[in-house]
């Protein structure tokens, strides 16, 4: 992943980085309610060598001594220490616990031991303080190494008692939130990258050149739910309306020929937006005055003619089953030059008409009529009705809604290519981050430039009128 991808990652997903700093916050914070204050004092003991000697003599005494500082500190958190000041200070606490309230340091260089000791209550806190120093030297007496003579003792004077503190050590709120925050942060940023590259759902046209060298021909924004219900979008002029005007444009421009233009709309899963798309390419070109069919072919569940508020019970399955003729099922929509065939009574037996002579006749004879035909079907992965159609027609658009898996996407270009039918492109549906809308760009796979860069495509000849508009 790039700089950019991060940032655009990051735009997408704020409000879940959000939450997970807050929940740290809160978490952090919470770690401190009910918490009662704590006081820590502070008193330093000094070590000497009780001897009256030469210079050297001292000197060497004051290395003696140094070397058992880091002892002498250690010794302050024994029990050897704590018991007796439990014991004096008539303290309901273990040594083993009361060492966790006590620390000793000694500044690097000196023979100072600083006691501190902490406490819910500041007197008791001064009172272990003081009472730790004065067993300190008590104990190091007891200890001292054997040889030592009255007069060649080392002792542990109390040099600053401690004193009462004033102000408590803790709880630390606002360290306990930050440390809260910057874990949310940090835990939400980590969720975030991973989850990103763990995904495997085709959401953007990175995704689908990943899958395929098709070119995508469309993106269509997450739109609302309703988009379909409204249908017929492309009259509108809001931004849908315009990606699918971008979407007619780069499907005429793959159109070398000039000749009837015939494609199937499908998808491999349910519900990622067959029929809203091919209902808006329909109108979309229909509204370049071209003559446009648009065809139902999902006989197992058709929608096309309850979202366009047509009759739904004549169609292609009629059709196809012998019972009309062409012109019985035709049905003009709208002001254009547009003719839809609903699907017709849902039949058994929806893949061998789809399959059937009859099926290739009516292809044929739309091919006489229609400038373009489009055409509506069931998802690719559960059945073979729009590879079957797909491999009869020019070729296939794949909707891909940016929840569907690769594995999907790729088993469902697989069944096309099996079926010898010819993937067109990819429409991209339900992108909810801001793409750009790739334009008159096909993929330098298809292109036959040398240098690799996208070829620009001659216009189609039915459609000409349009290049000034697209
Ligand atoms: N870009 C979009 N933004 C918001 N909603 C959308 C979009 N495209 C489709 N929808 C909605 O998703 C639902 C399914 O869409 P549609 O019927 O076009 O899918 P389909 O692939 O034809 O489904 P089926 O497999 O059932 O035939 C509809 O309610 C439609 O309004
Ligand atoms: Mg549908």
């Amino acid at each position: 992943m790039e700089l950019t991808d991060y940032l655009l990652l990051l735009r997408r997903r704020w409000a879940l980085l959000l939450l997970c700093c807050l929940a740290g916050l809160g978490v952090g914070a919470a770690t401190t309610v009910g918490k009662p204050p704590t006081y820590q004092a502070e008193a330093t003991v000094f070590l000497t060598l009780n001897r009256s000697a030469s210079v050297s003599e001292l000197a060497q005494g004051s290395t003696y001594t140094q070397g058992l500082i880091q002892s002498y500190v250690l010794l302050v958190s024994t029990p050897e220490v704590l018991t007796p000041v439990i014991e004096r200070l008539g303290l309901p606490t273990t040594p083993r616990a009361l060492a966790r309230q006590v620390t000793a340091t000694s500044p690097v260089d000196t023979v100072l031991i600083d006691i501190a000791a902490t406490s819910t209550s500041p007197e008791t806190a001064a009172q272990i303080a003081n009472a730790v120093g004065d067993q300190l030297a008590t104990s190091v007496a007891d200890l001292a190494p054997a040889g030592t003579t009255q007069g060649d003792q080392i002792s542990v004077r109390t040099v600053s008692p401690a004193t009462v503190p004033v102000a408590a050590i803790g709880p630390r709120k606002k360290l306990a939130a930050a440390v809260g925050l910057a874990a949310g942060l940090a835990g939400g940023v980590a969720f975030m990258v991973l989850r990103e590259l763990l995904d495997t759902r085709v959401r953007d046209e990175e995704g689908v050149a990943q899958v395929t060298e098709a070119p995508v021909l469309g993106v269509i924004r997450q739109g609302g739910a309703d988009l379909a219900a409204r249908g017929a979008h492309a009259h509108s002029s809001g931004p849908e309306a315009e990606s699918y005007r971008r979407l007619r444009s780069n499907v005429q421009f793959l159109d070398l020929e000039g000749a009837t233009q015939s494609v199937v709309v499908t998808s491999s899963t349910q519900g990622e937006g067959k029929t809203t798309t091919a209902i808006n390419l329909a109108v979309a070109m229909a509204d370049t005055d071209v003559r446009v069919l648009l065809v139902d072919a999902d006989l197992r569940q058709p929608t096309v003619a309850q979202v366009l508020g047509l009759e739904p019970g004549v169609g292609l399955a009629t059709l196809l089953g012998g019972r009309a003729s062409l012109d019985e099922v035709l049905q003009p929509w709208g002001t254009q030059r547009m003719d839809v065939i609903a699907a017709g009574e849902i039949p058994p037996n929806p893949n061998e008409l789809l399959g059937s002579r009859r099926m290739a006749d009516l292809l044929a004879a739309t091919r006489e009529r229609y400038d373009v035909v489009v055409i509506d079907s069931p998802p690719l992965l559960p059945v073979s009705d729009a590879a079957v159609l797909a491999a009869q027609v020019d070729g296939a658009l794949l909707v891909v809604s940016g929840r569907t898996p690769r594995k999907h996407v790729a088993h469902s270009i697989q069944s096309l290519h099996l079926a010898r039918a010819r993937l067109m492109g990819v429409v991209l549906n339900r992108v909810r981050s801001a793409v750009s809308v790739p334009h008159y760009e096909l993929s330098p796979a298809r292109s036959s430039r040398r240098d690799g860069r996208p070829r620009r495509w001659a216009l189609p000849r039915p459609l000409r009128k349009e290049s000034s508009e697209a």
